[in-house]
């Protein structure tokens, strides 16, 4: 049998399909919200307009981990300017699904961004308040300038107003899993968005 014809087929039935991608979290998953070809479609958008408005400077992207290492990845890859990393860690839900509203930084920068130009990227703006924390935090560091990179916003739950400049998509206020987002660690390998069945986190919820 020839493998690699087998390997095809089998993932041709769709790109997006969870039996192509990881076959264990497939009965977990209740619903893709965004495909992962639109998550890729929209990076390559937002590239385009990071790489037109910072042409000619120097730009860091300060990623908040650890949701965000993988937007990080493929956005980074999307802008054709020369760039620096540098990450954070901030404590976020644990296990549960609920904001805390209680923002603990685990890791802190590796160098000073005073006088550079910071785009902090962020997997997803919920209440807000991780990042309105994150950028009173850092705006107290002085960056020349300070902006931000979400790709997902659940406006219709956001509690404090933010300006992010760099949005991906707008999203209903439900829990979602997939492309560095997780429930208790797991889902952040999947290539698009989705909600997960009740019945994945209902015992995890106490
Ligand atoms: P916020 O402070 O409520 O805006 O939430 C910020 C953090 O909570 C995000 O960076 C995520 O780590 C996590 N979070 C919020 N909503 C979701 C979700 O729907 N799925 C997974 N993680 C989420
Ligand atoms: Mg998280």
């Amino acid at each position: 049998m020839n493998t690699r014809t087998g390997h095809r087929s089998e993932r041709d039935t769709s790109a997006d399909t969870l039996l192509s991608h990881v076959a264990e979290f497939e009965h977990d998953i209740e619903q893709i919200l965004i495909s992962g070809d639109d998550v890729q479609a929209k990076i390559r958008e937002l590239g385009d307009r990071i790489t037109e408005d910072y042409r000619g400077r120097d730009l860091l992207l300060i990623g908040v981990l650890k949701g965000a290492f993988v937007l990080m990845a493929d956005l980074s890859r999307n802008i054709r300017l020369p760039l620096q990393f540098d990450f954070m860690a901030v404590s976020s839900y644990g296990a549960a699904t609920k904001t805390s509203g209680v923002v603990r930084i685990m890791k802190d920068l590796d160098r000073d961004i005073d006088g550079k130009d910071v785009l902090l990227v962020e997997d997803i703006v919920d209440s807000g308040l991780t990042l309105a924390y994150l950028l009173r935090n850092l705006r107290a560091r002085k960056p020349a300038s300070l902006e931000v990179c979400a790709l997902l916003q659940k406006p219709e739950v956001q509690q404090v107003p933010l300006d992010i400049k760099y949005r991906g998509f707008e999203i209903p206020p439900v829990f979602v899993v997939g492309y560095g987002l997780d429930f208790a660690e797991k889902y952040r390998n999947l290539p698009y968005v989705a909600t997960l069945k009740p019945e994945a986190y209902a015992h995890m919820i106490g």
